[in-house]
């Protein structure tokens, strides 16, 4: 059921059913999650049920503020706690180890916990509307299928999930202003690793943080978002040089593939029939658009997306790893 996320009996309504152990949808400044209240194991399966995510795949538990972060966290690491301090309410997950018998279905398991204080009004007042209601977090991933794009508008979350769609509320707060999923950093060995990039630049973080963040290790937690093969959309998509992408288009002549070419530039003498859609200059603007763009090529029909590789530079971290990880489907 849609319902208007501005709308205070809406934010009330939803927060009863939070409360009740049922599933909501709700935007974020990143994407929208597709929530549980995150210390009922029972309403977080049906998260994993409805996504078809695998169990072992931990959901990042979501609070109002740094305070009730304290109810999931065994303790913040020094590191942990500049990085909040800094860089919340915001697209910055932090993983920590996880207060002893809380929250378990939510961390799948694991010893850790995914914790973040999302800046957006609409789930600001859903957290803040749940609080009074007994219930400290909102467990929520993407709120998409397992391994497909995630949402950044509520029709995005009800396509998503066609009928069973009516299991749940879905909170319309219009169009997710970022557009990509949020930085995640593993706090929990007390250095900061950068699992998953975000539109929080490497720089941003590093100097909250006050160290240089690490690359992933062997040793460090394993986050579904950063298999090789995720976010992808139904066509296949391949990411080009360039050059490479304009000599390509020249080759295919007209042949009539069902072909979708997403490129700063328009090539010029492209094939009739290509669909064209223009990569935005900035990288913000290429975040905010990226995963509505493979929707709609996807309700096109293309079969193939051929995409320019992003400019090089730690602002398009984000759009080049989820670009990469969709390529990598199969
Ligand atoms: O922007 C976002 O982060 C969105 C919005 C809704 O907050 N959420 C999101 O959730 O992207 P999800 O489940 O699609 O991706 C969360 C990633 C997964 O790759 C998961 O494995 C990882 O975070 N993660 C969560 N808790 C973890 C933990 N304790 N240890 C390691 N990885 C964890
Ligand atoms: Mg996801």
């Amino acid at each position: 059921m849609l319902l208007d996320g501005l709308d205070a009996a809406s934010i009330a309504r939803a927060a009863d059913a939070i409360a009740a152990g049922a599933l909501v949808a709700f935007p974020t400044e990143t994407v929208y999650g597709l929530g549980a209240r995150a210390d009922d194991d029972a309403a977080v399966a049906k998260i994993f049920a409805l996504k078809g995510r695998p169990p072992g795949h931990p959901l990042i538990v979501h609070v109002e503020s740094r305070a009730r972060a304290d109810r999931f966290a065994a303790a913040l690491p020094p590191v942990a706690e500049r990085l909040v301090d800094a860089l919340w309410p915001g697209p910055l997950t932090v993983i920590v180890m996880r207060a002893a018998g809380v929250a378990a279905a939510a961390a799948a398991g694991q010893p850790t916990i995914g914790l973040r204080c999302p800046a957006h009004p609409v789930a600001h007042a859903l957290l803040v509307a749940a609080g009074e209601r007994g219930v400290a977090g909102i467990a929520a991933p993407s709120a998409n299928r397992f391994g497909r794009v995630s949402a950044t508008t509520a029709m995005h979350v009800v396509e998503e999930f066609g009928a069973d769609a009516d299991e749940m509320i879905v909170l319309d707060g219009g169009a997710t202003r970022i557009g990509i999923e949020s930085a995640i950093v593993d706090c929990s060995s007390g250095v900061p690793v950068l699992l998953r990039p975000g539109m929080l630049t490497r720089e941003r973080i590093e100097a909250a943080a006050g160290m240089p963040l690490r690359e992933p290790g062997d040793a460090s937690p394993r986050a579904p978002g950063t298999l090789a093969a995720h976010y992808a959309p139904r066509a296949k998509l391949r990411i080009m040089e360039g050059g490479m992408l304009r000599t390509a288009l020249r080759v295919l002549g007209s042949d009539p593939l069902k072909l979708a070419v997403y490129s700063r530039s328009i090539p010029s003498g492209t094939a009739t029939g290509v669909v064209h859609r223009r990569m935005p200059a900035r990288p913000e603007q290429a975040a905010h658009e990226l995963f509505a763009v493979l929707r709609e090529l996807d309700r096109q029909g293309v079969h193939l997306i051929w995409v320019e590789e992003p400019p090089p530079g730690p602002e398009w971290d984000g759009v080049r790893d989820r670009l990469s990880r969709a390529a990598a489907a199969p």
